[in-house]
C-alpha cells in the first residue's frame, strides 16, 4: 500500500511549516513558523493560552491557509482537507453524530472513504476493539463516558488510515485517570501503525510522555520558542517514565518556558 510506504519514508518530512505567516484580518496570528516533522514522530505543541496551536493545527489539516509561506504534507502543499490526514478535537459532543450508534459513527468514515458495505461491519468491529470498545458498537453516545466518547472519534478517526493524525487537546476534557489510559492507548496504536502525529496540549508533562519532541511556541505573533527531543525509551510507562531525571529535566524546562512566554 502505498500509504504504508510512505509512513516509512523514514526522516523525510511528512509534515512541513515553510516560513508561514497567518494574520486573521490585520492581526499576524503565526509569523514565519518553519518546522519539519519526520515521519513516525509525535510531536507535540505547547505553549500559552491563544499563541496559535490550533491555528498552526488547523493549516496542518488544510482548514485553514497561510497568507504567507506553505505547509507541505508529504511533499505537496496543502490547499484543502485531505482524507489521509484525520483530525481529533477535544470537544468530542460535537464531533460525534448523536443519533448515530457508536459503530455507525465510526462507519462514517469508511462510507466517506467508499469502503464497501459488507466489509464496514468487520473493519467497525476491529476499529473499535482497538480503542476498547468490544461491547458497546450499539450504544448512542450520549449513553457514554466522555472517555468513551474520545474513543470512537478516534476509532472514526483511525478509520481513515490516516498518515498523520492531527490532535487538539484531545484529552483535555478527561479526569486524570482516563486522560492516562487514552495516553497510552494512542502511543500503543500509534506504535503499530507508524502514523505521525502533530499533538496540541497545555499540558506539559502530557507532551513529554508523549512526544518524541516537544516544541513550544511564543505569543503575538506565534512563533518557536523552544524546541526539546524527547530522549525516554518507549514503550512508556506511567510511573517509570514520569519518575525518570530525563523526563523530571524536560518537565522543568518546559516550565521555566512557560513561566518566562507568559510572564
Ligand atoms: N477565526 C478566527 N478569527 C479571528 N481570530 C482568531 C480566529 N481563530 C483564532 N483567532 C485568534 O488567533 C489567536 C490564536 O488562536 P488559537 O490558535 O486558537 O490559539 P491556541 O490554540 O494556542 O490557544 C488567538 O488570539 C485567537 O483569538
Ligand atoms: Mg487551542
Amino acid at each position: 500500500m502505498m500509504q504504508t510506504q510512505l509512513q516509512q519514508g523514514g526522516s523525510a518530512p511528512v509534515i512541513s511549516f515553510d516560513r508561514v505567516t497567518l494574520a486573521f484580518g490585520d492581526r499576524t496570528v503565526i509569523n514565519e513558523l518553519s518546522l519539519d516533522v519526520a515521519g513516525g514522530q509525535i510531536v507535540c505543541i505547547i505553549g500559552p493560552s491563544g499563541c496559535g496551536k490550533t491555528t498552526a493545527l488547523r493549516m496542518a489539516g488544510g482548514l485553514i491557509r497561510p497568507n504567507g509561506g506553505s505547509v507541505r504534507l508529504l511533499g505537496e502543499t496543502l490547499t484543502a482537507p485531505r482524507r489521509d490526514v484525520a483530525i481529533v478535537f477535544q470537544d468530542y459532543g460535537k464531533a460525534l453524530l448523536p443519533w448515530r450508534t457508536a459503530a455507525a459513527n465510526v462507519s462514517l468514515a469508511l462510507e466517506a472513504a467508499g469502503v464497501p458495505r459488507s466489509e464496514r461491519p468487520a473493519r467497525i468491529r476491529l476499529l473499535l476493539a482497538k480503542v476498547g470498545l468490544t461491547g458497546h458498537e450499539d450504544k448512542y453516545p450520549t449513553e457514554m463516558s466522555g472517555g468513551m466518547q474520545q474513543r470512537i472519534q478516534i476509532a472514526r478517526c483511525l478509520a481513515q488510515e490516516p498518515a498523520v493524525l492531527l490532535m487538539d487537546e484531545p484529552f483535555g476534557a478527561l479526569d486524570a485517570m482516563t486522560r492516562q489510559g487514552l495516553q497510552d492507548e494512542m502511543l500503543s496504536i500509534v506504535a503499530e501503525t507508524g502514523t505521525t502525529v502533530f499533538f496540541v496540549t497545555h499540558d506539559l508533562e502530557e507532551a513529554v510522555y508523549l512526544g518524541d519532541r516537544v516544541i513550544g511556541l511564543l505569543a503575538n505573533p506565534g512563533r518557536i520558542g523552544i524546541d526539546l527531543s524527547v530522549d525516554l525509551p518507549r514503550p512508556r510507562n506511567q510511573l517509570e517514565t514520569r519518575e525518570m531525571p530525563e523526563f523530571l529535566r524536560l518537565r522543568r524546562q518546559l516550565f521555566d518556558f512557560i513561566e518566562k512566554a507568559e510572564g
